[in-house]
């Protein structure tokens, strides 16, 4: 089940992202992303757990997809597809014209996604990236976005 998530929802996001991603989200940036007016949250439950999630904010012309993961025991059965379409529709119900988002260049799987919901490659941020394991270099940031129509 796909829904917004709240206040309430804060324990179990901030464990999903502890449990699935090495540079995870603090528990206060999770907290202030729950509060914001112009960020969603949104989630998706496996059997009444909190296994993927998604965190849109909207910016004054455009909307950013800021996080998206998905627990690794639950990937490639169309989670973030489906939580990636829920951010579509509400970058365009804020009437925004592009949603954004910045992925790291080694980032294949998440690429790959991006690509086949409609993303274009707009440019490269060299080096933005601190690296994924500990005595690699730094990574190049990619810069996708994906133009919105009105709903
Ligand atoms: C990237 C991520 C969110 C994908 O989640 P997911 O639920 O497995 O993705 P989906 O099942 O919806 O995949 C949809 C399509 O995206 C592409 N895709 C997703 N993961 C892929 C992978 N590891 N390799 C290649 N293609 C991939 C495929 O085209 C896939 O369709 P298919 O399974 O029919 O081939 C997940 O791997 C994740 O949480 N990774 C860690 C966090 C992260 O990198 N987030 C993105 C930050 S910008």
């Amino acid at each position: 089940m796909l829904r917004r998530l709240a206040a309430d929802d804060l324990a179990a996001l901030a464990a999903l992202e502890q449990q699935a991603q090495p540079r995870s989200w603090s528990r206060d940036m999770l907290a202030g992303a729950l509060a914001g007016a112009d960020t969603r949250v949104l989630g998706i439950e496996s059997q009444g757990r909190l296994v993927g999630h998604a965190i849109v904010a909207r910016l004054p012309f455009e909307a950013e997809l800021q996080a998206l993961l998905v627990a690794p025991g639950h990937r490639r059965q169309g989670l973030a597809g489906e939580l990636l379409g829920a951010v579509i529709e509400q970058a365009r119900c804020w009437e925004c014209e592009r949603l954004l988002l910045e992925v790291r260049a080694g980032n294949e799987g998440a690429i790959a996604l991006y690509r086949r919901a409609g993303f274009i490659e707009d440019g490269r941020r060299r080096g933005y990236y601190p690296p994924r394991v500990v005595g690699e270099g730094r990574e190049d940031a990619l810069l996708m976005s994906l133009p919105l129509d009105r709903c």
